[in-house]
């Protein structure tokens, strides 16, 4: 299904989520969207579950500014860098079972994998 994550339809295939993954779409959302984000995850990740995201890494790819620098600039800069401690913050309902830098691949690689981008995964206790 092909749609904007925060006006879904319903998909029909009933009750909550075990496993969520975000590719790179988070880092693209205003800082003001944090907020409907979280309440996404509340709704659709079921009790146990598992939240993967992908999302530019900070002093290596996207914008640093601050959110008030981006309100003021008007606009989002590419895509919003994170750091480990921000995304622990945002994230902070959730438990933390790995957050780390991407594994950089090679061109030949058959797997994608670049190191500018965060892999979290964290886990949803109840
Ligand atoms: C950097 S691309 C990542 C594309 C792909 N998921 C990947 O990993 O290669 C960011 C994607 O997020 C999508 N996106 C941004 N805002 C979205 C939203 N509100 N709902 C659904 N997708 C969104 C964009 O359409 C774009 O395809």
């Amino acid at each position: 299904m092909c749609g904007d994550a925060f006006s879904l339809p319903d998909t029909g295939l009933g009750g909550p989520s075990d496993l969520i993954y975000d590719s790179g779409c988070f880092h693209h959302l205003p800082p003001h969207r944090r907020v409907s984000y979280l309440a996404l995850l509340e709704r659709h990740l079921a009790p146990g579950g598992r939240f993967g995201i992908v999302c530019f890494a900070d002093g290596a790819m996207g914008s640093d500014l601050s959110d008030a620098e981006l309100y003021r600039q008007g606009g989002l800069d590419g895509g919003l860098a994170y750091s480990a401690q921000s995304l622990r913050g945002i994230f902070g309902d959730l438990t933390e079972i790995e957050l780390r830098r991407m594994r950089d691949e090679p061109p030949d690689s058959s797997c994608f994998g670049e190191p500018f981008l965060w892999a979290g995964l964290f886990g949803r206790d109840h």
